[in-house]
């Protein structure tokens, strides 16, 4: 690209963004320069230093590099643009496909996204093509859109950015946002750019980071985290816990339930993965700020312990203080979704086994009253009924199979055949139809994703064997199917589509997989289903 620098740099300090930035004495990643040395934002911290999210892309001499798994002396003497640093009209360019097709809601993977995708093209690649796009997303994750509306926005920077777009109705646009993410949301061009007001970028820059002890099982404790000046340096005193899979097969910790039933499903826990880590800051005698202050982390950040830990440290220390969870942090502390097992009748009708999960009961009961819910425990990484749709989901698209279809907010209806998602969404006025596809189409692949592929592997004693982002069987962007969808002009009052979505979904996947009695089904199938077959 044309961040080449045509002239020799001092191999001492690193150009970044055309300031030079002294290469600091102590061994250091690229991303801890960037981050703690020269101010950078828009490079994100989703799982340092395991180089699997993308979120911390830049380009080093002009090529894509993950700042977190790169050495900063490798830096030295180089170019590094993130993409604050991109030319002024492609970085506003890109920023505002995104947000025009819907391809960035919290933000958090899009910057790394956009540096990766501007360097294809500024290398000749045709991003219009799926497969090159594609291609270019292995290396990264995003949570919340589904990848069809990045892909979109690609087609857009291909073909020259639409300049006649009709200006959106901001509000109804967040208002959208808001009741499909269930937290604060902000929508726009400074999403796209990383600039959703993440606790972590705007936490003050002499607050003490906290991180909780590598060996702690309490992380709602505030004794048990350490302080330090920077993310690194705290880690470094934490001992932090590092990222590791595990080679052996997830299971499913729950028998399945004696009975006559038309269908049964087992499942295990599934980590919600916001790409976000969970992290707040306060300032002494104030209130924090975060883990939600851009998007809700999929229900998980609703109980996380972070904020109260930041207020009383800060308290404590007499400073601003920020406690922020690793990708690992997140996994061993973070909420899962409950594991179950469960049979439905013919008459729709049905019994669930879950895993023990505070007020699961009265959760099913408001959606499926007739249904006996039994609690079990079972050896594992904490559950809480506060995620997307937890234990709802899966048992109403066990409903389905007796051809019961509890009401869920919106009306949804799914097809799955030749490899494509087809739905049809009635969820009240849309508010902007933009916002309301792109969490259709983010719902349709966690859907897609849960069924297909993901689980985390528990050991008999419950401790969790996978830590590393890309061992949670997230689906990428290659495993994802097309999804086509019809946004009905409602005039009804707006409601959520996520969970209604999320079961007609699954319904359509998981029969045409044959209804096996376990998610995620097997692999060779989802792969069969998304070429097309075994419908
Ligand atoms: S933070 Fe570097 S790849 Fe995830
Ligand atoms: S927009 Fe990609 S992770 Fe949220």
């Amino acid at each position: 690209m044309s961040a080449q620098s045509p002239r020799p740099i001092d191999r001492g300090v690193v150009e970044v963004d055309g300031r030079a930035i002294p290469l600091p004495s102590d061994p250091m990643t690229l991303l801890d320069l960037l981050r703690d040395h020269a101010g950078v934002r828009s490079a994100k911290d989703g799982c340092s230093p395991q180089g699997q999210c993308g979120c911390c892309t830049v380009l080093v001499d002009g090529t894509p590099r993950v700042a977190c798994v790169t050495p900063a002396r490798r830096a030295g003497g180089r170019v590094v643009t993130t993409l604050d640093g991109l030319p002024a009209d492609r970085r506003d360019a890109w920023c505002d496909a995104l947000a025009a097709t819907g391809g960035t809601q919290c933000g958090f993977c899009t910057p790394g996204i956009v540096v990766r995708l501007e360097a294809a093209v500024a290398s000749g690649h045709d991003v219009a093509e799926r497969e090159v796009v594609d291609r270019q997303l292995l290396a990264h994750l995003c949570r919340c859109t589904g990848w069809q509306t990045i892909r979109e926005a690609a087609v857009e920077i291909a073909s020259g950015t639409d300049a006649s777009r009709p200006a959106r109705d901001t509000s109804a646009a967040t208002a959208r946002a808001e009741l499909e993410g269930g937290a604060a949301q902000l929508v726009g061009r400074d999403v796209a750019a990383g600039r959703g007001g993440f606790a972590i970028d705007t936490a003050p820059p002499d607050a003490l980071v906290a991180v909780p002890l590598a060996d702690t099982d309490d992380p709602a404790d505030p004794a048990n985290w350490v302080l330090g000046p920077t993310v690194a340096a705290a880690r470094d005193a934490s001992g932090k816990v590092q990222g590791r899979r595990t080679t052996r097969d997830h299971t499913w910790p729950i028998p399945a339930p004696e009975g006559e039933f038309v269908a049964t499903l087992r499942t295990t826990w599934t980590e919600p993965a916001a790409l976000e880590t969970d992290t707040a800051w306060c300032e002494p005698g104030g209130d924090p700020v975060g883990p939600l202050t851009n998007g809700g982390g999929f229900g998980a950040k609703l109980d996380s312990p972070v904020a109260a830990v930041a207020r009383s440290l800060a308290d404590r220390e007499g400073v601003p203080v920020v406690a922020v969870w690793s990708r690992e942090d997140t996994v061993r502390f973070g909420s899962k979704r409950p594991p179950l097992a469960a049979g439905v009748r013919s008459d729709g009708s049905g019994v669930a086994h879950v895993a023990r999960a505070a007020g699961v009961a009265e959760l099913v009961a408001s959606v499926l009253p007739d249904w006996e819910i039994v609690e079990v425990d079972v050896p594992g990484p904490p559950t809480s009924v506060a995620l997307r749709g937890a234990v709802v989901f899966e048992l109403a698209t066990l409903a389905r199979a007796a051809e019961r279809t509890p009401e869920l907010g919106a009306d949804v209806s799914a097809s799955f055949a030749d490899g494509v998602l087809r739905l049809r969404v009635d969820a009240g006025d849309p508010l902007d139809p933009v916002v309301l596809r792109s969490y259709v189409i983010g719902a349709a692949h966690a859907a897609w994703s849960m069924v297909t592929s993901e689980a985390l592997t528990v050991d008999t004693d419950g401790t969790l064997l996978d830590l590393t982002v890309r061992s949670f069987g997230l689906a990428r962007a290659v495993d994802t199917p097309e999804v086509e969808v019809e946004i009905v002009d409602g005039d009804g009052p707006p409601v959520s589509s996520q969970l209604a979505v999320m079961v007609a979904v699954a319904d359509a996947v998981w029969s045409a997989a044959g209804r096996p009695d376990h998610w995620p089904i097997d692999a060779e199938l989802a792969s069969t289903l998304r070429a097309g077959g075994a419908e």
